[in-house]
């Protein structure tokens, strides 16, 4: 794929879940993190990153939330779209078709989750930097740590899974707008952009984070994500 100077990359967060996890009705991004809605301590960092050319946030079609907040500071970089579907890879499709007109076909697309809000600057530019001569893309990822076990569908532990060679996959993934559109147009009931990729025969390389970079998915999370915001000296 022919690269130019001028390859922009934008970041793109869908944010268009329910969040049923958290057990909450109020949807997981705007559940209250340090005073803030947890969906903006990823977008300011994202906002404030100087790899970045703009933000693009993704809700659902008949989200009534985000308009009670005031974004004003992280504008005109953060610009938000009500287009989201009905799963995450929907929602992400949804926003690159709505972007269309703003980008080229090797322009790099950065998808976040709304629900890692202690992404720090050194994930973005780490994850910039590994990629910069990477045809493909990449994303953020740990070894994993644990042993690990596949149950029996009773509770009982059937056996254990080798975790040799094995990743935990977190965000952001990072990857050329056409190549990601066309794989996500391809391949819809994935869990992430990077196995959309793979799926299209490519193998998105992966950058060693860390697990501050963790998702909020149950109540307890939020309380973890506090603790890594406040103590982190980054
Ligand atoms: O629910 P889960 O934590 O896997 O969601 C990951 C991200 O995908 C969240 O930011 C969530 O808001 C987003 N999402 C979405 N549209 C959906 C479902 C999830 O944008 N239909």
């Amino acid at each position: 794929m022919q690269t130019t100077l001028k390859t922009r990359h934008v970041a793109l967060v869908p944010a268009a879940g329910s969040g049923s996890r958290m057990k909450s009705g109020t949807p997981k991004q705007y559940l209250e993190l340090m005073g803030k809605p947890l969906i903006r301590h990823a977008l300011e960092t994202l906002c404030a990153s100087p790899g970045i050319d703009r933000v693009y946030v993704v809700l659902s079609v008949g989200d009534r939330t985000w308009d009670g907040y005031d974004w004003s500071d992280l504008e005109p970089k953060l610009v938000r779209l009500f287009c989201g579907g009905p799963s995450r890879a929907d929602s992400v499709l949804n926003g690159l078709r709505a972007i269309r007109d703003e980008m080229s076909d090797a322009d790099w697309v950065l998808v976040h989750d709304a629900a890692r809000p202690c992404l720090a600057q050194w994930h973005v530019s780490k994850l910039l930097d590994a990629l910069s001569h990477e045809e493909v893309g990449g994303l953020l990822a740990i070894p994993v740590a644990d042993t690990l076990k596949r149950d029996d569908g009773h509770g009982h532990s059937l056996e254990t899974v080798s975790r040799d060679r094995l990743w935990q996959a977190q965000t952001p993934q990072m990857f050329r707008y056409i190549m990601l559109r066309r794989a996500l147009e391809r391949a819809r009931e994935v869990t992430d952009e990077a196995s959309a990729i793979e799926a299209a025969g490519l193998r998105p390389r992966l950058v060693e984070g860390d697990a501050t970079n963790l998702k909020v998915t149950y109540p307890l999370d939020l309380h973890v994500a506090e603790w890594i915001l406040t103590n982190r000296s980054d």
